[in-house]
């Protein structure tokens, strides 16, 4: 519910700067006063609206933990109507268990841990999207214990681990180094704000 209002609020944010941008054209004189929409954005408000994660070294990665055992109990309650027994398959999903190594093959199986090149953004997907029918309804532990259940199923953690921030950021996923680095020269741009030659010009120094 939280999150609905934050969204709200800066949604009407954004509409006051609309506004203000527009007033002139609209023929409101200088000195009129601002439209009384909305309200400042607390911090509080901002804090629980930030919740992006630097998957590289986990920065952000919240505080708590959760166990393999616990996220069990959590799994079973909260996803596996949709993901199945084990997390092979469900009503709407296909298996979160499994493929790694299979990426190198015609048969590729995309799995969280397949693919995912940081355990970082397992945890951050299943905070902010599932489950799918309630998402960010999770405590930060129980995301953290069925992060590791779903880790733990394919694999990566023994069956007694626990999980928190620095050890989700510290574990080194299959996938790593699977991903080719976007070596386009405009992806190295220095961004230019004044005085800036023609595109053509700065992408042929690259
Ligand atoms: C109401 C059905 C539903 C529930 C409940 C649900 N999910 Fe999902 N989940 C989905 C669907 C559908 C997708 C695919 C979304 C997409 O591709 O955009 C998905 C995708 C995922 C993925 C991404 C898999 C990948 O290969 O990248 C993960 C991880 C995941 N869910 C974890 C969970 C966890 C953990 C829970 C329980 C806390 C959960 N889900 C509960 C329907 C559900």
């Amino acid at each position: 519910m939280r999150s609905v209002e934050t969204v709200l609020v800066l949604l009407a944010a954004v509409g006051i700067a609309a506004c203000a941008t527009q007033a002139p054209s609209q023929g409101t004189s200088a000195s009129a006063p601002p439209p009384k929409l909305g309200k400042p954005v607390s911090e509080r408000e901002l804090v629980a609206w930030n919740i992006d994660i630097r998957t590289p070294d986990g920065l952000g990665l919240p505080a708590g933990s959760g166990s393999v055992q616990a996220g069990k109990k959590v799994y079973e309650a909260q996803c596996l109507a949709c993901h199945g027994e084990g997390a092979k398959g469900g009503s709407m999903f296909g298996t979160m268990v499994g493929g790694i190594g299979s990426f190198t093959t015609n048969t590729r199986v995309l799995t969280p841990g397949s693919m995912y090149p940081y355990a970082s953004v397992l945890f951050d997907y299943v905070k902010r999207a599932m489950p799918m029918n309630a998402p960010q309804s999770l405590s930060d532990d129980e995301v953290y214990a069925v992060t590791g259940y779903l880790l733990h199923l394919n694999g990566l953690l023994p069956a007694d681990a626990t999980v928190n921030g620095p050890s989700l950021a510290a574990l080194k996923m299959p996938n790593r180094d699977g991903f080719i680095v976007d070596d386009r020269p405009d992806v190295k741009a220095v961004r230019c704000m004044s005085n800036c030659a023609p595109i053509s010009a700065a992408l042929a120094k690259n």
